[in-house]
């Protein structure tokens, strides 16, 4: 069996009220839409075809590379925005599957049970049906005195009556290929003027054919967005699905409400996420870890047995064994060796601290190299930009810089040099020296400590 999915997204979404098309709003970090195209990847290994229409160019570059693209000039209807994917799919599948960019919940999981229902009974489609007691505008789902489908009336066209139905159309549909083919073209318009998708159920049943309803149970898989108030519960049911997940998997989370852990990051066991802790983008976080509470992580990639509180991390590297915080702040290139302590109020941008190596207190690192088993005295700060341009600090192993040093780059600390405190350090001091004063100068030489 082939399967091939359209996935609809050339709507406006009016009722987001937004410059930003509805499905490039973002869940956790990623485009509406981008779900929708995960959840279609695990049924197959073709790209889905993406129907785009409003600012289709916006939403053709959110997610470039992971779909084909179809443009639908003039939304007329969901029937009509599936029939412009004909000319790319046709003879491509036996099964064609439906979704839309604005139900981000739809599960891989709840996609492969449609199709393969689609495959193994004679009709010529499949439709999701969900029964809840907030019907959310869906089109309600008629059915005849044997329980088989009928048709589907639209909240705006249904009578009183058919308004108080709770079995909903979920908006997710299967078909035969070649029917599907055959038909759409023959959807006769609304009295909206445009073409519903729905109207192929009619058209089957008056065929004398079956259309088979698959009865969804997890409610969170319905929440389509409309409004920003359904982002907003969108976003949380993504948040608990994520979680759980990490959660079944060994992680604990003392607050999971209040835990935020984006899709593309990866968790080890037995790590603990104290409350309000973000983990964002391609973060991954090793085994034993703790982390929070209050705590911002952007890709990061965090070893095992690391502690990190109430501090802000990105595009850094911690190797095992690392802690930071309070208020510590990583940015880009940071890469933190086996061991590094570092304690409140430190700053790290594109360095290398060494296995061992302890920040302790209000310093700031640029631009610099650290052996192993360095001391940052408290106030440390390398001067690493003359105003133009940025420059490099190197510090030899076993190194001790005395408090409130300004190391002015370029510069080279040698192998177990000390500066005192204070110390202005406008030039490179040798292994086995101690320097001070302003500008710093040698004072002594020590005999080599080997160590
Ligand atoms: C549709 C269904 C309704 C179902 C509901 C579930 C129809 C006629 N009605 O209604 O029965 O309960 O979904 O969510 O299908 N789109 C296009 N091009 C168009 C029109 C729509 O790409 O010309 C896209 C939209 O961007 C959206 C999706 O199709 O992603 C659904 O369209 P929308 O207008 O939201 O349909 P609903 O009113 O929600
Ligand atoms: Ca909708």
């Amino acid at each position: 069996m082939s399967i091939q999915t359209v996935i609809m997204a050339a709507g406006k979404g009016t009722r987001m009220h937004s410059d930003l098309p509805k499905v490039l709003h973002p869940i956790l970090g990623k485009p509406m839409l981008w779900y929708s195209i995960q959840a279609v990847r695990e049924v197959q290994d073709a790209l889905p075809a993406v129907v785009i229409g409003h600012q289709a160019e916006a939403v053709r570059q959110a997610v470039d590379g992971l779909a084909r693209f179809v443009v639908q000039e003039k939304q007329d209807g969901t029937a009509h925005a599936v029939l412009q994917t004909r000319t790319v799919l046709e003879n491509q599948a036996d099964i064609i599957l439906v979704t839309s960019a604005d139900m981000p919940l739809i599960s891989g999981e709840t996609l492969q049970t449609l199709a393969e229902t689609q495959r193994t009974h004679s009709g010529p489609m499949s439709l999701l049906v969900a029964e809840a007691q907030d019907a959310r505008g869906f089109g309600r789902i008629l059915r005849d005195e044997n329980g088989m489908v009928q048709a589907i009336v639209e909240e705006t066209d249904a009578t009183q009556e058919q308004r108080a139905i709770r079995l909903l159309n979920v908006g997710v549909y299967a078909f035969d290929a070649a029917w599907l083919w055959e038909n759409l073209p023959r959807v006769p318009v609304s009295p909206k003027g445009e073409y519903y998708i729905t109207s192929l159920i009619d058209m089957a049943v008056s065929a004398g054919q079956q259309v088979q309803p698959v009865v969804l149970s997890d409610l969170d898989e319905i929440i389509g967005v409309n409004t920003r108030v359904h982002l907003a519960e969108a976003t949380a049911a993504m948040q608990r699905r994520i979680n759980r997940r990490w959660m079944l998997s060994g992680v604990t989370m003392i607050s999971p409400q209040d835990t935020w852990i984006e899709p593309q990051v990866t968790l080890g066991q037995d790590t603990i996420l104290w409350p309000n802790t973000h983990l964002k983008g391609r973060t991954t976080v090793g085994q034993g870890c703790e982390i929070g509470p209050n705590t911002i992580v952007q890709d990061t990639v965090i070893g095992n047995r690391c502690k990190i509180v109430a501090s802000v991390l990105e595009s850094a590297v911690l190797e095992d064994d690392v802690d930071i915080g309070p208020f510590g702040h990583l940015r880009k290139g940071a890469h933190l060796a086996q061991g590094v302590h570092m304690g409140n109020f430190g700053e790290v941008k594109n360095s290398y601290l060494g296995p061992g190596s302890k920040m302790g207190h209000f310093s700031y690192l640029g631009d610099a190299t650290l052996g192993p088993n360095v001391n940052v005295g408290a106030g440390t700060i390398t001067c690493n930009y003359d105003g133009e341009r940025k420059h490099p600090t190197t510090i030899g192993a076993n190194a001790f810089i005395g408090s409130d040093t300004m190391l002015v780059a370029p510069v080279i600390i040698g192998d177990n040099a000390r500066t005192g405190a204070g110390a202005v350090v406008t030039r490179n001091v040798p292994e086995n020296s101690l320097a001070v004063g302003v500008p710093a100068r040698v004072i002594r030489k020590f005999e080599n400590r080997g160590k």
